[in-house]
């Protein structure tokens, strides 16, 4: 085995596989699919679970904090760029509730904490009144589904221009160092420095964020602490560039993170907050020299907080299907709630990911975004609809969005 910490006792205590989460399928019906779906594919099915009496690790329950979750596949946050002037629209509700399933956990898109946070087109928001009067019925529509639904608070920092900021002012960041101009086609523009007495407004806009997305409905939120975007311009040592407090050590550069963590639970409970982080990336030039030592410290920080769980994105995954990948194992090892792995990650991976305990969840983000009804494929390891990174973030309410077929429909 691969890392010499494989626990199988997590796939002997799972309980039998069509017990809980979907609707009782006829045993025949199911087997045909996975026969066809083989076929199709052109290959054997998923090695390890392919008998009907075997549990299948990603279709099995397990209870994040007070919430009781039917199964181990989670929607990743993506962005969809379809909440005109920031307002989240009602065909959310829709693409959405699509996607819900009873116990299922969904995280919400990256939404801005204030008129500083933008840097993309129709990209939603949670700062007015208006904002959170637009969230409620599409929170409804995915509870009255039976979905947990998370809201991902985000501010981008500097990955925005002059257009995006509030009287063209210089978007914000903890260095005043730009991305490349140009980079994915965009003239990001030149960012200004937080002084160290602006950080604490910064800190308090995540915290009203976060009463707000309580106050819309939302189950909890999850801080956006990945990806590039302004958490991340703290955290990682080629970016930040500050000498004060907040830059420097590793300590220094994660406070920012962590205020933001402390803020987010005294306002709403520590059991409603997770955290996403991403130390082995390097979108939007957001780059550390260190990402394990990154990880394990904001790990071990963060158990101090006792939040619900800890969100990491994978360095970029290869190998073959039957391989876990093992570079968050320390990290997953140090933090003491609930883990949540992503990026890469298909129907086997996912299901090595829990049956070697290397997570506890695993989200899945253009597999998702493609097959509203995921976890019932891999259920059935039935085959995926394809997903068009044409439509991925462009606007149409319908198309490339709520328009993906479900298996009935394919
Ligand atoms: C269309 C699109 C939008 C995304 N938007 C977000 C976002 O809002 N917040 C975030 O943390 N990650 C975002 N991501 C990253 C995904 O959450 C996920 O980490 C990534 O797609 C890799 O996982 P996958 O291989 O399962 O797709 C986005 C990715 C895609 C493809």
């Amino acid at each position: 085995m691969l890392f010499g910490v494989v626990n199988y006792s997590v796939v002997s205590k799972i309980v039998p596989l069509f017990s809980v989460p979907y609707k009782i399928q006829e045993k025949s019906t199911i087997r045909f699919i996975r026969v066809m779906s083989s076929i199709h594919n052109n290959r054997s099915t998923d090695n390890a679970y392919t008998s009907d009496d075997d549990p299948i690790p990603l279709l099995t329950p397990y209870k994040m904090g007070d919430f009781h979750l039917s199964h181990r596949i989670v929607l990743a946050p993506l962005t969809r760029n379809r909440s005109y002037n920031n307002v989240p629209q009602p065909h959310a509700a829709l693409y959405y509730s699509q996607r819900a399933t009873k116990g299922g956990l969904l995280i919400a898109e990256a939404t801005g904490v204030s008129d500083t946070a933008q840097g993309y087109p129709d990209t939603p928001g949670i700062w007015t009144k208006e904002h959170v009067e637009a969230w409620k019925p599409i929170v409804d529509a995915v509870h009255q589904k039976g979905g947990i639904f998370f809201l991902q608070i985000w501010h981008v920092g500097r990955v925005s221009t002059y257009d995006f900021q509030p009287n063209g002012e210089a978007p914000i960041s903890a260095t005043d160092k730009g991305i490349t101009p140009g980079l994915d086609g965009v003239e990001w523009s030149p960012p200004r420095r937080l002084r160290k007495d602006e950080i604490p407004a910064i800190i308090n806009d995540f915290r009203l964020a976060a009463r707000n997305a309580i106050e819309a409905g939302f189950d909890g939120v999850e801080i956006h602490g990945a990806n590039g975007y302004l958490i991340e311009q703290f955290l990682k040592d080629q970016v930040n560039d500050r000498t004060d407090e907040y830059g420097g050590s590793l300590e220094n550069r994660c406070r920012f993170a962590l205020e933001i963590v402390e803020a987010v639970t005294n306002e709403i409970g520590s059991n409603r907050v997770g955290i996403r982080l991403s130390p082995y990336t390097d979108f939007m030039e957001s780059i550390d020299s260190n990402p394990d030592a990154l990880g394990l410290y904001m790990a071990n920080a963060l158990n101090k907080f006792n939040i619900l769980y800890l969100h990491m994105i994978e360095p970029r995954l290869e190998g073959a299907d039957d391989e876990t990948p093992h570079r968050l194992l320390p990290t997953r090892k140090a933090f003491k709630n609930t883990f949540i792995a992503a990026s890469g990650y298909n129907r086997s991976k996912g299901n090595r990911a829990i049956a070697e305990n290397y997570a506890d969840l695993v989200a899945f983000g253009r597999l998702f975004l493609a097959n509203p009804d995921l976890p019932r494929r891999f259920e059935l390891d039935a085959p995926l609809n394809k997903y068009d990174r044409n439509t991925f973030y462009s606007s149409d309410p319908i198309v490339g969005y709520t328009d993906y077929p479900f298996l009935e429909e394919a």
